[in-house]
């Protein structure tokens, strides 16, 4: 070999030895995955007091970096394989829905479903919201978990809040929960006015005699405070249950006492939507309340709520009471809920 060989030769290893090390240069990965230095913050559930407990369960005990981190998996579009995030469709402007449809099925907004233990219009998701955020994540979205794993961001909040190196569907469902679980909306006028804070109108104050007496007889089934009972219901919406959507809990039991039952949606922010049943079939309150009014059919298996004595033919309300059962509706719209900093996108 000559000198200028053995320099050339030098040269190229001294060459691949400098690209070897560049490629090395990525973080070298932690090598506890215990991080002891990582401090979580113990959160509460923060509601007025006339709302009962929320349901947490013991393995998910709020954590303010946890729901924070949930924040940022709601908002962010690499969740899906196809770019849209949880926020994509679950506005907050507009209480967490959208005034699309998806499937011809009306988005459910996301609100005070800390007191949820029945989910969906059908209501064929039950247990807690992690059970039902792992249904988001592991089959709705079917997130690709190497993405996530892969992104060093994620990688490392995970490995502190829940020391592990492996995220799996589970610990997304549990940040999501714990996000959701914070979405808690409690300053409506309807709640102010609770509390003291502000006085209702007359006609609000008259929608909400109707509402919580026999004359409307609204809250049995839109009950107080978080205005679901989390229960189905056949309200007499159809008679004929012509699409597959329509025969809601039916779907879940194949009982065929369970059919055109759906789960009482939560009334808050209501006013703000543009769709209102589980298909979207009216557009305007107006329209809710005429239905209620006198729209119900006789179905067999139509709930006995609704046929309390002097309701069999409807409510036969006043057109006047009509309003101020509306009126009443639109005090439980809550714009420190909807434009609440802690629920914005925060990426
Ligand atoms: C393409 C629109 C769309 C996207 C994106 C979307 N959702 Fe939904 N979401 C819906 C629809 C529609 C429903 C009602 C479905 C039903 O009842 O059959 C719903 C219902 C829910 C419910 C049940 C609420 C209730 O009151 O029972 C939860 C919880 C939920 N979504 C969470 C999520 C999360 C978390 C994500 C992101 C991982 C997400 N959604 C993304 C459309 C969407
Ligand atoms: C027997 C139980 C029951 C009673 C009583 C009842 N509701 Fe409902 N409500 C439901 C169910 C269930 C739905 C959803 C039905 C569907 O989508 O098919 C619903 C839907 C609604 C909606 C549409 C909400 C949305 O997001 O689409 C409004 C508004 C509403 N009810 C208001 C009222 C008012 C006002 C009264 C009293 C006049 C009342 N409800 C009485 C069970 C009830």
């Amino acid at each position: 070999m000559t000198r200028t060989n053995i320099a050339s030769l030098a040269l190229a290893i001294l060459f691949m030895l400098a690209v070897a090390g560049s490629c090395r240069k990525k973080p070298a990965p932690d090598p506890t995955p215990q991080d002891s230095t990582t401090t979580l913050t113990p959160d509460t559930i923060r509601t007025p007091l006339y709302f009962p407990q929320p349901i947490i369960p013991a393995d998910n005990q709020p954590v303010k970096e946890i729901a924070q981190l949930g924040r940022m998996l709601y908002y962010d579009t690499r969740l899906s394989n196809d770019g849209r995030s949880c926020a994509g469709c679950h506005i907050q402007s507009i209480g967490f829905t959208t005034h699309s449809m998806l499937n011809g099925t009306v988005v459910l907004p996301h609100v005070n479903m800390a007191w949820y233990n029945t989910f969906m219009w059908d209501g064929s998701k039950t247990g807690t919201l992690e059970d039902v955020m792992t249904f988001e994540v592991q089959e709705f979205f079917a997130t690709d978990l190497n993405r996530i794993n892969t992104d060093p961001i994620y990688s490392t909040l995970f490995r502190k809040y829940f020391k592990t190196n492996t995220i799996t569907y589970k610990h997304l469902a549990y940040a999501l929960a714990q996000f959701a679980r914070t979405m808690v909306s409690g300053n409506s006028r309807y709640d102010l006015s609770l509390r003291g804070i502000v006085t209702l109108t007359p006609d609000e104050r008259a929608g909400k005699e109707l509402f919580f007496t026999e004359r409307g007889d609204c809250f049995h089934c839109h009950t107080n405070p978080v205005m679901t009972d989390n229960a189905m219901h056949n309200t007499g919406l159809d008679s004929i249950y012509t699409k597959d959507a329509d025969k809601g809990y039916y779907n879940v039991t194949h009982n065929t006492n369970d059919l055109g039952k759906f789960r009482t949606p939560n009334l808050r922010n209501v006013a703000l939507r543009t769709r209102f049943m589980h298909d979207g079939r009216f557009t305007t309150l107006e329209e809710v309340i005429n239905f209620y009014d006198h729209g119900m059919r006789k179905v067999s298996n139509l709930d006995p709520i609704m046929l309390l004595p002097a309701k069999e033919k409807g409510l036969q309300l006043e057109e006047w009471e009509k309003q101020q059962l509306i009126a009443f509706l639109k005090t439980l719209t809550d714009t420190t809920f909807t434009t609440n900093p802690a629920f914005s996108n925060p990426n």
